[in-house]
């Protein structure tokens, strides 16, 4: 207990930012389960296109969470937003973001239709409201050889999302077990990746 406070603080002091804390994220989650099995949620992609993003781009996107300052822009995420179309110029195509959603929740438990929808309109004010740090970080330049920039939108839309339904499960679609629990707590503060 005592030593979750001080993991908590420790990112909390982490974020003010003058302290060069360890990110918690950077690690990865604390145990090797697969969220999935813990909770399954509604996916905006199978896993195959999201995995295809992931081993392109992952290892820049490590790189760039070890830099201080304004937030980077997710490839990995904007990845998966192009390979549906979802995402130009800055912005996501918010209606054909919620149909495929929808999509995935459909064979579900029903309760995850209003989970999603509720899910994606907190995510959509979550990232207007900090529309300022979102732009400042697209109009970022390259901080090492080789570094693309991509515009944070994808990135804070999806780990919002992400984050948001794994943390929403229905108790009684959530598997109770001290590694789904160690997840639930990991991935309150950070993403999937
Ligand atoms: C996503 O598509 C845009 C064009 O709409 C392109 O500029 C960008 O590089 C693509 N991002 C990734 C990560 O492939």
């Amino acid at each position: 207990m005592v030593y979750r406070d001080i993991v908590v603080l420790a990112a909390v002091l982490g974020s003010i930012g003058t302290l060069l804390a360890d990110n918690p994220c950077l690690k990865g989650p604390p145990v090797a389960k697969n969220a999935a099995e813990c909770c399954a949620t509604p996916s905006l992609v199978e896993p195959s296109a999201f995995m295809a993003c992931h081993s392109k781009w992952i290892s820049q996107t490590k790189r760039q969470m070890t830099i201080e300052g304004i937030p980077r822009g997710c490839c990995v995420a904007e990845c998966v937003m192009n390979s549906t179309n979802l995402y130009s110029d800055g912005k996501i195509d918010r209606d054909a973001l919620t149909k495929l959603y929808l999509a995935s929740a459909k064979p579900m438990a029903p309760e995850w239709k209003q989970i999603a929808l509720d899910s994606i309109d907190g995510c959509f004010k979550m990232a207007d409201s900090i529309k300022d740090e979102i732009e400042a970080g697209a109009k970022l330049t390259p901080a090492f050889d080789g570094e693309q920039i991509c515009h944070p939108i994808s990135g804070t839309i999806l780990a919002c999302m992400g984050m948001t339904l794994f943390g929403e499960c229905p108790a009684k679609l959530f598997t109770v077990n001290d590694d789904c629990n160690k997840l639930k707590t990991y991935h309150s503060k950070c993403p999937f990746l």
